[in-house]
Formats: C-alpha cells, structure tokens, sequence
C-alpha cells in the first residue's frame, strides 16, 4: 500500500472544511494508523489463525472450522485479533470525531457556501416531501453522528464535508486527490473492455457527493449525467461541489435508488459505486430491476463493490466481514454474502448479459491482497448489458 499521502494533498475546493494544523496532523494520524491496521496488525491476525486458533478448534471439535461464524468464534479470544480490532474500531471513532471537530466550527460558513454556489439554475433538485428509505435515514453508516440525511441546521451540508475529509484520511488519499478512485476505474475499464461505447445517457445510483460521478463527465463530455441520492445533505454538498470544480451540467436528483420516477428505457449506462452494501436485503434486488428498466437495449449497468465472499475461505471471509461486525454497516454481511450475477438473471437479464469484472484505477499497481478491507482503489464489479444484441453491437 505505501505510506499514505498527507491530507494536505487533498484536492480543493469551495466546499471542503478549512483545517488546521493539527487537525492535519490528526487526519494523518487516522491514515497512518489504517496503514499499519492494514499492513502490520492484519498479518498478526492471520498467524494467530494459522499458528494457534485452527488449530485448538480443531482439537476441540475434530474438524476444520467451515464458515466465518466458526473463525470468529474461534478467534474471539485471541489477542492478535482483540488489538486489530480495537484499534481499527478506534480509528473509525476517532476519524468521526476529527472531522465533526473540523466541520463544527464552520458548519454555517459551509452553508452558505452551498446556497450561494446552489442558487442558479435547476441542476439541484431536492424534493421535501420524500422520505428516504429507513435503511439509510435511521443508520449510522460508519459510525457518522446522525448518517447521511442528518440536518443539524437548515441545508445543512455538514455530515458530507465531514465524509469528504474524512474519506481522504480513512483511505490514505488512495483514491486521488478527489477521492474520485471509483469513477476513474470505471471510465478506464469502459475504454478499454468496450471503447466504442459512448452512453448519451448516465445515470449514477447513490452519488453521495459525485466524487465518481465527475470522472463519467469528463470522460463522456456530451453526454446528459443525472446523479441521484436519497440524502438532501449529500446531493447539496455534491452539486456545490461539482459547480465549484467548474462542472454545473449534471443532474444531481433526490430520489430512491429503487424507484426512480424516471422514464423507463432511458438510459445507456445505469451505475453504483460503493452503494450496494449500504442497501438493504429488500431494497438490493429492487434497485437492479430498476437499473434493468430504465435501460435502453444495448445498454449497460454495473456496480463497482468490494468483492463478495463467494469462494474465499472462511477466515478471509471473517476478516471481510469485519465492517458488518464494527463499522455499523448493517447489510454489509447480506451483500456480501449475496449471489450478485444471479440476482441481475433473476430481475430479467439474460445469463448471457451478466458478467463479473475488476475494475482498477489507472496506475495503480496492487496485489489481490492489497484489494482488502476497501483500502486499495480496486473493485469487483458485477453487471449486465440490457440485451444480448448490445454486445454485439459494441464490441
Ligand atoms: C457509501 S456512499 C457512496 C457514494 C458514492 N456513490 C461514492 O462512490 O462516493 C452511499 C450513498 O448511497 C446513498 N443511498 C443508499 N441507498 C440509496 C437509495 N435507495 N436511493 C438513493 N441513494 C441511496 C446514500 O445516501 C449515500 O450517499
């Protein structure tokens, strides 16, 4: 993984909160101690496996352990993964901690900030009589103080800068400068597994703050991008944000990643980025058959996520499984655990349209160990052409 970059190389821009100098430090604190989680505790934890607790299980049940119920239950106790944890756990508080400090002091500034960039044109459209899905707006995701639809104050936006600073320190400036790792992947597998396919039409589900909303724009610069998020304060921090960096075309819409209300057929390219293990077991589902109506034939949806847990052996599986355990992501496990591809056939996409991929940020060089624990701009992504002819068509 490297050392992680300081936030004093964060990208800037008119919404991001100012910090100081030891709020700097303190951010970089975070991004060391992920490193060293990562990198030096997480192996300790595997030897602990390997050298003793498969081992005593063994003896006492005289069988291997089978699933990720079994190692926990089995590595309970031991003290490897007792300071992995808790320092890992602590790192996340302390992160939220930092960056509601940072945010606090200048929530109103912030605020203002965002009205005065939101106020012309209809780019921004918020809708105040939806209500978002319970399974976002009564979680805590990561351990943020209130969640993504949290309004401490009118057009508050100050849980998304909190993400938007924080984001950088959790993940080392891995994604860039503009935390944008996700989109870029994306537009680079696009180039160069299908470089005849340039969507119209985009659609990005769950923007949050269009950190990877914004690379789809600058690679397709003709196309019509609608970026839509259930949480106000998300969509109101993304569109300043976006406006601010220069881009005021795209789309950002309140709305229900599962019922859209946009017309079906409508568009050539239907994304997710780091959506799907925020959504319910119910909602999942949901969200895949709406991807599968609001395609055109020919066109494409696929969702960039950490990889499932199909296939891993049970102790890889209990360490990714750590963020369903500690993080409070609560449908973390169930997506991970989830049968993706068969779910895209059983929403309508034939067999012959899904397919498994891994999308990578240009440049990066990581191994698939790297790949853990979310901490390396790589991703499994799992999606579907809307018809067969589509490929045809493209390749
Ligand atoms: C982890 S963030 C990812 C944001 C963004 N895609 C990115 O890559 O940075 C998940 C986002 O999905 C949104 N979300 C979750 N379920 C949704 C739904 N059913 N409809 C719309 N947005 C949803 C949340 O509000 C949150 O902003």
């Amino acid at each position: 993984m490297g050392s992680p970059a300081s936030w004093q190389n964060i990208g800037r821009h008119a919404l991001l909160p100012e910090a100081r100098h030891d709020e700097i430090a303190r951010l970089d604190v975070i991004a060391h101690l992920n490193a060293y989680v990562a990198e030096r505790l997480g192996p300790k934890v595997r030897e602990a496996w390997d050298n003793r607790a498969s081992g005593d299980w063994r003896t006492r049940h005289g069988r291997e352990a089978v699933d990720r119920y079994e190692v926990a239950e089995a590595m309970a106790n031991e003290p490897a993964y007792q300071v992995y944890s808790l320092v890992r756990r602590n790192t996340m508080e302390y992160r939220q901690l930092v960056g509601r400090q940072i945010v606090g002091r200048q929530a109103e500034t912030l605020r203002d900030r965002a009205r005065a960039l939101n106020a012309s044109g209809d780019t921004l459209r918020l809708d105040p009589a939806f209500r978002p899905p319970r399974y976002v707006s009564a979680v805590e995701q990561h351990l943020m103080r209130g969640g993504y639809t949290a309004e401490l104050l009118e057009d508050d936006v100050s849980n998304p800068a909190n993400y938007d600073a924080g984001l950088y320190a959790t993940i080392g400036g891995s994604g860039g400068p503009w935390s944008n790792a996700a989109g870029r992947a994306l537009v680079d597998w696009l180039r160069r597994e299908y470089p005849a396919f340039v969507p119209q039409r985009i659609l990005d589900l769950g923007c949050g703050l269009g950190h990877n909303t914004l690379p789809l724009r600058e690679a397709f610069p003709r196309a019509q991008i609608v970026a839509i998020d259930a949480a106000a304060p998300m969509l109101r921090y993304g569109h300043a944000r976006a406006r601010s960096l220069g881009v005021d075309d795209i789309e950002f819409v309140q709305g229900d990643a599962a019922d859209t209300q946009l017309p079906s057929g409508s568009f050539d390219l239907v994304f997710t980025t780091m959506v799907l293990h925020e959504t319910s077991r119910q909602a999942l589902p949901k969200i895949f058959a709406e991807a599968h109506r609001l395609l055109r034939a020919g066109g494409l949806t696929i969702h960039l996520e950490q990889p499932t847990y199909r296939g891993l052996e049970p102790f890889e599986q209990f360490m990714r499984d750590w963020d369903g355990r500690f993080n409070n992501e609560p449908f973390w496990s169930a997506l991970h655990e989830s049968d993706l591809p068969a779910m895209l056939e059983r929403v309508g996409f034939g067999r012959d349209e899904v397919f498994e991929t891994r999308c990578v940020a240009p440049a990066w060089q990581c191994s698939e160990r790297q790949e853990d624990f979310g901490r390396a701009p790589a991703w499994y992504a799992v999606g579907a052409w809307r018809a067969a002819n589509g490929i045809a068509a493209i390749g």
